[in-house]
């Protein structure tokens, strides 16, 4: 009796493990508390480490370019990805944070997932303007 309470006790522990990791997969870091974020100081070297190869001046597939801010703010093809002050509607956002893995970027297997941090300061600079 006393094994099958542990064993009952352990699956239920696995269960509520899965159901957390599910929940927050769907879910946005948060923002960073950061203030007087500017594209060019805080989130350029974001872009430049991880984005520039497929989206900067040789290449931009999706036909997106984030290299300069105007061309970060411009519309691609599926319309534009950043709107400035809505950083949770923003597809740019939702792509980094992996929330659909199709759409996840970068790309599965073609470069390091940005970090919770990053997602943080990207999000706090939408949300603040995108200046
Ligand atoms: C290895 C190449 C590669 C890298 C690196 C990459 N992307 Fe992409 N990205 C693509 C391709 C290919 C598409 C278009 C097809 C698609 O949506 O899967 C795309 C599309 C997008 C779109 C949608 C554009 C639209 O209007 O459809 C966004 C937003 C985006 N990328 C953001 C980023 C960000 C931000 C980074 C860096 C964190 C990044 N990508 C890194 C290849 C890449």
């Amino acid at each position: 009796m006393k094994q099958f309470t542990i064993a009952l006790s352990l699956c239920t522990g696995l269960a509520l493990a899965i159901t957390a990791t599910a929940a927050a997969k769907n879910e946005l870091p948060p923002a960073s508390k950061k203030t007087g974020l500017t594209f060019d100081k805080d989130i350029k070297p974001i872009f430049e480490k991880s984005c520039f190869e497929c989206h900067g001046e040789k290449k931009q597939k999706g036909k997106l370019r984030l290299d300069t801010l105007a061309n970060a703010l411009k519309a691609s093809e599926n319309g534009k990805s950043i709107t400035p002050g809505k950083s949770a509607d923003s597809s740019l956002v939702k792509a980094v944070a992996r929330l659909v893995e199709d759409d996840a970027m970068p790309p599965e297997g073609k470069g390091k997932p940005l970090t919770s941090e990053q997602i943080g300061l990207i999000r706090a600079w939408i949300d603040q303007g995108a200046k």
